[in-house]
């Protein structure tokens, strides 16, 4: 693991970006996966930034996301599919074949996993993905006591995702219970990984996810055993890092 302290949220996104930048100048047609939530908003808006510029082109590129809650139709303000269109796709030359979203009014949710799982792996795997982290631990809605070895199924929100993620919503009656979301056998085959996280709220998890037990009730725990996964945090979240030295490379 390497693990970058940076000093702010902007620069944890303009880093984060710059990762995400090289990943499809060196390979155009790279398959990137996609998070959500309030911690990638930054790096999505310097990838816009970047893309206006000329610096990044994105039209062999294919994405998919690591989750949607189910039930919830893409027209909802609150669904993923709405959040990756407003702050992404509606900015950039991805062409929209090549986005793929879990579909979160799926009749048929066991198919649409499998059917999404498929797809991964038709398009060669995912070579960079992003992910944010829970203050519990999770990492693509997979939450704290999951199977290592699922791929792509339906999860059950945590008490502690569902109160955190009310503040999207209206109410906290309102966040669906459930989600579609990438399982970590899925995420474990990705290339390369990069995990974000800022703010003191993250700052017992990180320290947890990189030197504590291997544990699926701290599920990014399982991170330390990926080959290729980049850390960039801010000085809150890596408040409880102390030893920063005991990492490989920690910068
Ligand atoms: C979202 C996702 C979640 C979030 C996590 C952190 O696609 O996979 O694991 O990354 O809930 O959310 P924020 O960034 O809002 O703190």
């Amino acid at each position: 693991m390497r693990i970058y302290v940076v000093n702010s949220y902007d620069e944890m996104s303009k880093q984060a970006a710059n990762i995400v930048a090289s990943q499809v100048t060196l390979k155009p047609n790279s398959v990137l996966g996609l998070a959500t939530g309030g911690t990638p908003v930054g790096m999505y808006k310097q990838l816009v930034e970047m893309y206006q510029k000329g610096d990044v082109d994105f039209k062999q590129v294919t994405t998919f996301n690591l989750d949607e809650y189910y039930p919830l139709s893409r027209e909802n303000a609150n669904s993923y599919y709405h959040y990756m269109y407003t702050n992404l796709f509606k900015h950039i030359n991805v062409p929209g074949d090549h986005i793929n979203i879990p579909n979160g009014m799926a009749k048929d949710v066991i198919v649409e996993c499998q059917t999404y799982e498929k797809n991964i792996e038709s398009a060669g795997g995912i070579d960079l993905q992003v992910l944010g982290i829970g203050p519990n631990g999770h990492i693509g809605f997979n939450e704290p006591d999951v199977k290592f070895e699922a791929g792509t199924h339906l999860v059950k929100l945590d008490e502690h995702t569902i109160e955190a993620n009310a503040r999207f919503f209206d109410s906290k009656e309102e966040v669906p219970t459930e989600a579609i979301s990438m399982g970590i056998r899925t995420i474990m085959r990705a290339k390369k990984i990069i995990l974000l996280a800022n703010g003191e709220s993250k700052a017992k998890v990180i320290k947890e996810m990189v030197s504590g037990d291997i544990s699926p009730k701290v599920p990014a725990s399982i991170l330390q055993l990926h080959g290729d996964v980049t850390v960039i945090v801010d000085q809150e979240a890596a408040k409880e890092l102390k030893n920063c030295s005991q990492f490989a490379l920690c910068m």
